[in-house]
């Protein structure tokens, strides 16, 4: 089978196409044929060994997957051949066959198909186990999120909006904005070119965001956390500008705010239960139509490092899926 291969750390561009052999399916995991693999920032820093995960050399990026279930290991019985499933593979998504473990590995509902359900769980997890479980988002509440035409940050706008609260979406360019317009989002903030911070007090009658969802990091976490809200939350989801910010230790003290973490991948390894609730609620939203991903293109296994370049780019607005 062909397979995108890292193997050694560094930029898209050392990544290879090869033939490698087929993977086997070992004791409670799968072999699934790949369909469709979502691409998310993380894969960007995976292959240049920048993520949490490190993989054996040399292997596959790639973290979640939708496809059909080529072999079934020992041990596993909600899945069998000819399945079509959904999984959180973390990596090796980048290939023609991956080998799933099969508690991350989902039928998918009636009427998915494998575009779709590619790129839901990274996303949508992210952002639902933000806003509901670390922010405890309430109906009237207001929501920034900052990167808000990205892949987490798009998720967040439409599920603020279910949640009920008013969203004002952050991002740098007007075409970006555009489509968190159509995506919901009440307000819109271009970073490029308006005062972040000021904008919010005016959306907000002097208020600031209840909520901040800030995927990016750099130069706009500041400002962005002087927009909150007394006794607001500032979500710490990642730091896709490249620089880890620092924040004054007065400014949550003023506003009696919290700094609020939000690790995903570690919820879903510690809190399984939890985990599957909110893929359950998620779910729901799909099939009543109230959410769904907006993909902004499909590229083959030999143009996946052009897929990475295009969010290193921040060219990407919603996700990009790679295809079989
Ligand atoms: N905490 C967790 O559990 C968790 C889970 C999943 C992802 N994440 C993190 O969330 C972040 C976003 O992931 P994603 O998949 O949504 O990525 P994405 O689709 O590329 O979105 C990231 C957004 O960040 C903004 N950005 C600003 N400077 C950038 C730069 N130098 N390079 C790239 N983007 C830049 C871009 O928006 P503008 O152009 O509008 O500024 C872009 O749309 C990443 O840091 C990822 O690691 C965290």
């Amino acid at each position: 089978m062909k397979a995108v291969l890292c193997k050694t750390y560094g930029p898209p561009e050392t990544l290879v196409v090869e033939e490698v052999s087929s993977p086997i399916a070992t004791k409670g995991r799968v072999v699934i044929s790949v369909k469709a693999c979502g691409v998310n920032f993380p894969d960007t820093l995976i292959i240049q060994g920048k993520y949490q995960i490190k993989p054996p050399m040399p292997f596959s990026p790639g973290g979640e997957v939708a496809g059909i279930i080529k072999e079934v290991g020992e041990g596993v019985t909600h899945l069998k051949v000819g399945d079509k499933v959904f999984s959180l593979t973390g990596f090796g998504g980048f290939a023609e066959e991956v080998e799933a473990d099969a508690k991350t590995t989902l039928l998918m509902p009636e009427g998915l198909d494998f575009i779709t359900a590619s790129s839901v769980m990274y996303t949508y997890g992210t952002s639902y186990h933000a806003l509901k479980n670390r922010a405890e988002l309430k109906v009237g509440e207001t929501l920034l999120v900052m990167g808000a035409a990205g892949g987490v940050g798009l998720a967040a706008v439409e599920l603020g909006k279910i949640m009920g609260a008013k969203v004002i979406a952050a991002a740098s360019t007007d075409e970006k904005l555009e489509l968190c317009k159509k995506y919901g989002a009440d307000e819109i903030i271009n970073y490029s070119t308006e005062n972040l911070k000021d904008r919010v007090k005016e959306i907000t009658d002097g208020k600031g965001a209840d909520v901040v969802y800030d995927p990016v990091g750099g130069q706009y976490s500041e400002p962005a956390f002087r927009s909150i809200a007394w006794k607001g939350r500032y979500l710490v989801i990642g730091f896709a500008a490249g620089d880890i910010p620092s924040l004054p230790l007065n400014l949550p003290l003023l506003k009696g705010a919290s700094i609020v973490g939000v690790f995903w991948g570690a919820f879903a390894a510690n809190e399984p239960k939890e985990s599957f609730q909110n893929f359950k609620e998620l779910l729901g939203f799909i099939a009543q139509g109230n959410l769904k991903p907006h993909v902004h293109a499909q590229y083959s296994l030999e143009q996946a490092s052009d897929a990475l370049y295009e969010m290193l780019n921040r060219k990407v607005m919603g996700k990009v899926v790679v295809v079989n």
